[in-house]
């Protein structure tokens, strides 16, 4: 990105500067440090049980991330909120981000539904791209979690966003991903539609994978 309303990505990063250098950032951003290793411990427990349960992991692997203070205060930008913390706990709800890759869609779900009954976690949010994937194909499930992390001076809800996929959806979203920053793509039109097509070629192959591990259940 070369310039965002008008502000130049240079005058962005001085800004993302000034606004990540007070304690306040750097407070917040070891408290969303904290919600994702409880919501990554609470993850990985889950997949400890249900491997004991069914005789196989659900998870292929977990990826966690914080948002990068240039990007966040692209967002920000971008939206036109004042850049505050307090504005940006608030409505920045990707800071803390965790990726969840299971090989069958019926255990992502299971997973999903497992953390969301916890005592201590708070759905916030739910976006199913899988049963309803967003036009280019993009398929995953997000889940947005609000979690408490317990402190000396008292308890701070934080948010933590999770998104479950299977391999495929995985493997399309990456390939997607390194795409969309390749430069001078000529006829997107086309390019589009194939990699729609991609996509629910995947999707296909995830529901006959699904169905061979099914049968191999029910037969053994
Ligand atoms: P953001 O402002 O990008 O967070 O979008 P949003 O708030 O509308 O949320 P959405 O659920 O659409 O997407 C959030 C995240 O999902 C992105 O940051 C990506 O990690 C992933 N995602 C969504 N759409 C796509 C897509 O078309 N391709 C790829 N590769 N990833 C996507
Ligand atoms: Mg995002």
């Amino acid at each position: 990105m070369e310039e965002l309303n008008n502000i130049s990505l240079e005058e962005i990063k001085n800004i993302a500067k000034n606004f990540t250098r007070t304690n306040e950032f750097a407070h917040c951003m070891a408290m969303y440090r904290c919600a994702i290793m409880e919501i990554e411990t609470k993850l990985k427990v889950l997949n400890e049980e249900f491997s004991l349960q069914y005789d196989r992991n659900p998870f292929e692997s977990i990826e966690t991330r914080l948002k990068n203070p240039v990007s966040i205060v692209e967002k920000m930008i971008k939206r036109n909120i004042p850049l505050t913390v307090e504005n940006m706990e608030r409505d920045i709800t990707d800071i803390a981000g965790i990726r969840v890759v299971c090989s069958f869609k019926e255990d992502l779900y299971r997973l999903a539904e497992l953390i969301v009954e916890q005592d201590d976690v708070l759905l916030l949010s739910r976006k199913d791209y899988i049963v309803n994937p967003k036009d280019n194909g993009y398929r995953s499930l997000h889940i947005l979690l609000d979690i408490p992390i317990f402190l000396a001076e008292g308890k701070k809800h934080m948010k933590v966003e999770v998104q479950f996929r299977t391999i495929a959806m995985d493997f399309w979203a990456s390939v997607d991903h390194k795409l969309k920053y390749k430069k001078e793509i000529k006829c997107p039109d086309d390019y589009a539609l194939r990699l729609k097509k991609c996509a629910d070629i995947l999707a296909g192959l995830d529901n006959e994978m699904e169905a061979i591990r099914k049968q191999i259940d029910r037969e053994n």
